[in-house]
């Protein structure tokens, strides 16, 4: 891994470098053995535990997109699928991107998945997205129409939002956050993952369904733009959607009204809630660190 570091940034997964902005292709005849025993052992970690936990869409869609443990996917494969269906496709980059390339490239259809994968010794905690993360957790979704229609709206509303201003972009940034990356979603009357960054940890996979600690809130835009949040812990409060349709017509409207309110509001501690909430579990609180929400 010879990526060239720019500069560090505030990200899902804590303070971390970002790198060369280009894209890359996937140096797949350069993965050694370790590289793909490390995507085996998550996979199949993660694949067992997420059966009555992961949302079916996502399940179906990595079965169909003939995602499995045996080697790490070749990008190629997959985005020769995705854009058959929902004209996705995936580029290879050397990890986090600035917010504008980032914004950029979904507002195109491209997802950026970083090429490489996390050491063994990384295997149950890494800082910054991996291959892992990006490829199993935030690629099969992508087959999804509604949710890929939604990821490149997104995408536009991020270029928009970087224009308006910091603040703007911060209140966008907790819709990513609470949907794309830690969202619960409902499925036959119960609470199944569909966030990448809960799918690709274990101990998360667990904590946002079975602990009695966090809050678990029914969606609401403008609430979830004013929330803080964490990114040294689990969450303390996940956001529930009914369907992924909720998700795409509640962002289908204009945001920078929205944003001017916002303005106005002081922002939610990732841990409160508020009477307006539609509270489907209030959490215990416990082990909860008082300060350090973003
Ligand atoms: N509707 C938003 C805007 O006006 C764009 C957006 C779409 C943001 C979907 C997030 C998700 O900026
Ligand atoms: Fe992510």
């Amino acid at each position: 891994m010879n990526a060239q570091r720019i500069e560090h940034a505030m990200t899902d997964k804590g303070y971390v470098p970002l790198y060369a902005t280009g894209t890359v292709p996937q140096p797949w005849a350069n993965y050694t053995a370790s590289d793909h025993a490390v995507w085996r052992t998550l996979f199949e970690r993660q694949r067992a535990l997420l059966v009555g936990r992961a949302c079916e869409t996502f399940l179906q869609a990595q079965d169909a997109m003939g995602m499995g443990a045996e080697a790490i996917p070749r990008f190629d494969d997959l985005s020769e699928q995705l854009r058959r269906v929902t004209g996705w496709e995936l580029v290879g980059v050397e990890g986090l991107l600035p917010e504008l390339d980032f914004f950029q490239h979904l507002s195109a259809r491209r997802f950026p998945v970083t090429w490489w994968i996390r050491r063994p010794e990384q295997i149950d905690y890494i800082a910054e997205p991996d291959l892992f993360h990006d490829l199993f957790g935030h690629v099969p979704l992508l087959l999804n129409p509604v949710f890929a229609d939604y990821m490149q709206a997104y995408g536009a509303g991020g270029v928009r939002a970087h224009g308006l201003g910091s603040e703007a972009l911060a209140n966008l940034t907790r819709l990513y956050w609470y949907t794309v990356e830690f969202g619960l979603i409902r499925e036959h009357g119960e609470l199944r993952i569909y966030g990448a960054g809960i799918l690709s940890s274990a101990g998360e996979s667990h904590h946002c369904l079975e602990s009695s600690a966090p809050n678990r809130i029914g969606f609401d835009l403008s609430r979830l733009m004013r929330t803080r949040y964490r990114i040294d812990s689990y969450q303390k409060t996940y956001f529930v959607i009914d369907d992924f349709e909720q998700l795409f017509n509640a962002t289908q409207q204009d945001f920078a009204p929205i944003y001017q309110v916002l303005q106005q509001a002081d922002a939610v501690p990732a841990g409160d809630v508020l009477d307006s909430d539609l509270v489907l579990q209030r959490g215990s609180g416990e082990g909860w660190i008082s300060d350090g929400d973003v």
